[in-house]
């Protein structure tokens, strides 16, 4: 969280009195002095002292597993929502989701209560790797590989950085394709139209990882909180 929100809401500092704790150099980062009141700071991660005082965040971190049906939004009057699958001692109106998966998109999505994380995980000069499996309904080609390399044009013009495309399966008969993606952006409906431009359609797609994170064999609608360790891979992400 922003260093001078948990100042004020554990200090219960005036604006007036938090300028001067960080003017006195008062408020220190692992034992350095900080003058950044908009850090983006976790006691997991950093140790924070604020006038000799240690403070601690309470942030929520979970990795889930989206099942296909539940839509990545706070409420939907049709249908379940990523929120409503965490058990309500989980639950946190804080929460937000790192970036959003279709209804039909199963896989990896980030839930957490560190807002600021996730607006820098999603900024695009960030270019977190994103990782997708997709069946698509056509046979994917090396030609398919060389255009995601050299950056698909959507059919509305809009330009996609270049994408790693791996073609893991065909079935010649069926007219079918196991394929593997790796896009560093997140534009709206991003691997299904990438797909279209290239006149074919995906017919069921599941993020497995972003960024350090990986899904691994976590069972589709669970989640878990992440580690230690895996918070630590997000520390390079901690502005
Ligand atoms: N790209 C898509 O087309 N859909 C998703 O849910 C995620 C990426």
């Amino acid at each position: 969280m922003r260093l001078d929100k948990l100042i004020e809401e554990k200090l219960n500092t005036s604006k007036k009195e938090m300028k001067r704790l960080f003017l006195r150099g008062l408020v220190k980062i692992d034992g350095q002095v900080t003058y950044s009141e908009s850090q983006n700071v976790d006691s997991q991660l950093h140790q924070i002292e604020v006038a000799g005082q240690n403070l601690e965040t309470n942030e929520k971190y979970y990795l889930l597993a989206k099942p296909s049906g539940v839509v990545t939004a706070n409420k939907d009057a049709q249908h379940q929502t990523v929120f409503d699958l965490l058990a309500p001692e989980d639950f946190s109106p804080a929460l937000v989701a790192a970036g959003r998966l279709d209804r039909d998109t199963q896989g990896l999505l980030l839930l957490t209560s560190n807002g600021q994380l996730v607006y820098d995980l999603l900024h695009p000069v960030k270019k977190v790797s994103k990782t997708y499996l997709a069946k698509v309904n056509e046979v994917v080609t090396p030609a398919d590989i060389t255009a995601f390399a050299d950056g698909i044009e959507f059919l509305d013009g809009t330009r996609c950085q270049s994408a790693q495309l791996k073609i893991r399966t065909v079935d010649f008969s069926r007219k079918e394709s196991d394929v593997e993606l790796v896009i560093f952006e997140g534009k709206f409906h991003q691997v299904k139209k990438m797909f279209l431009a290239r006149g074919k359609k995906v017919i069921a797609l599941k993020r497995v990882t972003m960024g350090p994170l990986e899904l691994g064999d976590l069972p589709i609608g669970s989640y878990r909180a992440l580690t230690l360790a895996e918070l630590q891979q997000l520390k390079p992400y901690f502005r």
